[in-house]
């Protein structure tokens, strides 16, 4: 069961742009890409903005966390300059107009929910309600996104809050309980590195009628592979090199 995009940019513009930024999206944009995954983690304010690291020292420079900073300051950071100086104007976005963003241009979205350690509860609630609001304002024209996370609690409160946004389970490596998460959260899909899936996992995953998404292929053979093994999607870096109608 995969409704969705097969071919997604990660974190907005893959390895072209900053990451989990507006400006990446208009990048992915810019190479044809109306599919986006991006991660979202929850302010002190509890404010849901886009980022990767809970804490500072990668894309945003200093020390601290983002767990710790109130969203006013947050979106303040510069958010570019570590990739590129052209980028030095980028700030850090928040869940909220990127999503109004991707809706407004036509860009389904696979929202990542990554939370803080200690927040995974509050960090799905949250993501969940907004989304629902956002979603119920926009009515019928809305774009249904489908929120990943590899927190397990953090789905499972996304599914209390709002149980109608679908739902795909990101595992790194083989679990056995696999199947029984996936059951357990209602999720149509299960996400997963490419790097550890087998084309005997591939099957089982197929044959239990779930959705099967990869993270993150950035080669073109690799990419034909798993789409050989019934891989339903994935997202990449490269979205120089696979492009967004990348067939295999
Ligand atoms: O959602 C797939 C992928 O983004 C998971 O890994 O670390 O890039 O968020 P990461
Ligand atoms: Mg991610």
């Amino acid at each position: 069961m995969w409704p969705y995009p097969k071919i997604v940019a990660h974190r907005g513009g893959g390895s072209l742009a900053p990451e989990n930024t507006l400006a990446a999206i208009q990048c992915g944009l810019d190479y044809g890409f109306r599919a986006v995954e991006f991660d979202v983690m929850l302010s002190k304010d509890g404010i849901p903005v886009l980022m990767h690291d809970p804490e500072f020292g990668r894309t945003i420079a200093g020390q601290g966390n983002v767990a710790s900073t109130l969203a006013a300051e947050l979106l303040n950071k510069d958010a570019g300059s570590w990739f590129d100086t052209r980028f030095s104007h980028v700030r850090v976005p928040t869940y909220e107009e990127v999503f109004v963003f991707c809706q407004s241009h036509q860009i389904w979205m696979n929202v990542e929910i990554k939370p803080a350690p200690g927040f995974e509860e509050q960090t799905g609630k949250v993501v969940a309600s907004l989304t629902q609001q956002l979603m119920r304002e926009l009515g019928d024209q809305a774009i249904p996104p489908l929120f990943s996370s590899f927190s397990f609690a953090a789905l499972r409160s996304a599914k209390e809050q709002a149980p109608e946004i679908a739902r795909g389970y990101l595992l790194d490596e083989y679990e056995a309980t696999w199947l029984t998460s996936l059951t357990d959260l209602g999720a149509i899909a299960l996400h997963t590195n490419q790097r550890h899936l087998t084309q005997a996992w591939a099957a089982q995953i197929k044959n239990a009628a779930f959705g099967l998404f990869c993270y993150t292929v950035n080669s073109p053979e690799r990419a034909s592979e798993i789409l050989k093994w019934g891989v339903d999607g994935f997202c990449t870096d490269r979205i120089d090199l696979i492009a967004a109608n990348f067939a295999d």
